[in-house]
């Protein structure tokens, strides 16, 4: 029996952006597998030294990349983080990049617990569209888009527009 071809999507952007919640939610939608590599990297200590500076643990990139790399060849598999040159190009079918306006951001990531140099890091991240560009330069431009993720209308409209794409790319390629 042969399996009906499913993407890989791909959700990034700076921390606090909404990448969590649409992607589970999209899974829900879609039977698509959610995977959030943060919590894979954690689960499998996936680490390769502590980063003092921020006081978190740094990513074994390689060992992520080993870890996902049969799954994300069988298709079906959302994934996210909020940094996107460290995988393959060949894994995924399309990009999106959550965009939130700055104010709202830093109160999300406030409520979040982040204070000081973090807290303005990753605020500053998204003014300077730091994700985005690391994206386009990643990943094919014609496959790179962005949402805006500001608000509950935003949510729904993101979620339906990536349900539908996915419907339409399975539809293509089965
Ligand atoms: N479209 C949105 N509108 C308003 N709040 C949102 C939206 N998307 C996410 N949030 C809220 O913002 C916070 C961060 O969302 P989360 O999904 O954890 O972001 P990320 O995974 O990108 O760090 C959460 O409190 C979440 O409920
Ligand atoms: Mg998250």
């Amino acid at each position: 029996m042969k399996m009906r071809k499913r993407p890989n999507i791909l959700l990034t952007g700076t921390p606090g952006v909404g990448k969590t919640t649409l992607g589970k939610e999209l899974a829900q939608k879609t039977g698509l597998t959610y995977v959030n590599i943060g919590d894979l990297a954690q689960e499998g200590q996936l680490y390769d030294g502590y980063d003092e500076e921020y006081q978190c643990p740094v990513l074994d990139e390689d060992r992520v990349v080993d870890e996902l790399d049969e799954q994300m060849e069988e298709g079906g598999v959302i994934v996210d983080y909020h940094g996107c040159d460290l995988f393959p190009e060949r894994w995924f079918h399309i990009v999106f990049v959550l965009r939130t306006d700055n104010t709202q951001l830093y109160t999300r990531l406030e409520n979040r617990g982040y204070t000081g140099k973090k807290l303005q890091d990753n605020v500053q991240c998204e003014i300077f569209q730091t994700i985005y560009e690391e994206a386009m330069e990643a990943y094919s431009h014609e496959i790179v888009h962005q949402l805006p993720s500001n608000s509950p209308e935003d949510l729904e409209q993101n979620l339906e527009q990536v349900v539908q794409w996915t419907e339409q790319w399975m539809k293509e390629h089965n």
